[in-house]
């Protein structure tokens, strides 16, 4: 049996209580999902910064009325201790998801960002440690590789950050060894790579490329490849990031107060990634006959990224069901049925 299952099957029979932070957002709410199905109890805080209602109502449909019971949410801000506080007591493992993604949105607006992912991070990691949780596991980022060149991308190895929120996620890093060393806390980091997946926003200025790109194919309106289109990326479905927080939390001592990447270990470029989501769309249905529409790289953008994920397959026993057209089906069969 995969350490996944063995674990899964173990928080069946023996239910913890677990605090996700950013539970009305992409990441958040699929953890929600999955835990309750586990019949676990869950806190979850959100301020609905980039987080919505409608993800938790969605999620809420998924899951039995006895299931839903076990959800207990608080609208909240993890930039006030208080509510990380009241959110931390009597939790199990923390899912420390809430945070301002994007890089160009840290770019237009250095100053929200720095108070949420650093202070509001803080404030997190100091109620969590007064709290005593058993584990507290945050979403670091593969943006803190930053210029370094290498591929594919080893844990030890990082280079400078290209904006302002590749600091904010390093800081992260930093503060949670700094809480090791110092009060014994055991926290760990998960550089995601390019998650994607169901609920994933696809509005906004900020939206990722996958669900933007999806919702601009959708609607029949042009897509925009930022560059020549040879950038990639190492797209990670959504249930693989799942698993992934899973063994984090519930992972023995010595696997603790480490960062892992998150990821799947392949590499698909930016035309590669059109044509996948044009034929997973007409698999549904939906027939795109433009071509994509070129225009300037952007600021802040890694060129390549490629993880190793030798190291979480080590340490925690992850193992990524999903690869990049598994997921891509799965998604784009969920966008359609949101959007068509
Ligand atoms: N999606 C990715 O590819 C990716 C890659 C690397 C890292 N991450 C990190 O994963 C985490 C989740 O990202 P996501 O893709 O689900 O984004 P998301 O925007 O869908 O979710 C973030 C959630 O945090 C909430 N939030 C923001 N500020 C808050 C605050 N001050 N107080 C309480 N809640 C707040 C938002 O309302 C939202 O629900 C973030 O920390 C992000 O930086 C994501």
């Amino acid at each position: 049996m995969s350490q996944y299952k063995n674990v899964c099957e173990q928080l069946k029979s023996q239910p913890k209580t677990w605090l996700v932070t950013g539970v009305a957002g992409f990441i958040g709410s699929n953890l929600l999902e999955t835990l309750l199905k586990l019949d676990q109890k869950v806190v979850g805080l959100d301020n609905f910064a980039t987080g919505h209602q409608y993800n938790l109502d969605e999620v809420q449909s998924l899951v039995s009325a006895e299931q839903w019971m076990n959800f207990r949410f608080i609208e909240g801000d993890i930039r006030k201790f208080e509510d990380c506080q009241n959110a931390c007591a009597g939790v199990d493992y923390v899912l420390h998801q809430a945070a301002l993604g994007s890089v160009p949105r840290s770019i237009a607006d250095p100053i929200t960002t720095n108070e949420t992912n650093i202070s509001g991070f803080l404030n997190m990691l100091t109620a969590a440690r007064d709290a005593d949780v058993s584990s507290f596991t945050y979403a670091a980022s593969s943006s803190t590789y930053g210029d370094h060149p290498a591929l594919p991308k080893v844990e030890e190895n990082i280079g400078k950050p290209l904006s302002p929120y590749a600091v904010t996620k390093y800081v992260n890093e930093l503060y949670a060894d700094v809480f090791a060393k110092t009060y014994g806390f055991k926290a760990i980091g998960l550089r995601y790579f390019n998650v994607f997946g169901q609920r994933q926003d696809p509005n906004g200025a900020y939206a990722a490329v996958i669900p933007k790109w999806t919702a601009a194919m959708i609607a029949g309106d042009d897509v925009f490849i930022n560059g020549d289109g040879e950038t990639s990326r190492d797209f990670c479905f959504i249930d693989n990031t799942v698993q992934a927080n899973i063994l984090a939390a519930t992972a023995s001592d010595e696997a603790k107060n480490q960062v892992y990447n998150v990821a799947v270990g392949d590499r698909t470029t930016l035309n590669d990634l059109f044509n996948a989501i044009k034929t997973a769309l007409n698999e549904n249905g939906v027939t795109y006959t433009k071509e994509p529409a070129y225009r300037d790289f952007r600021a802040g953008d890694v060129r390549h990224s490629q993880a190793s994920i030798e190291k979480i397959k080590k340490m925690l026993g992850y193992a990524p069901q999903f690869r990049i057209d598994d997921g891509i089906g799965i998604a784009m069969s969920w966008y359609v049925k949101s959007l068509a």
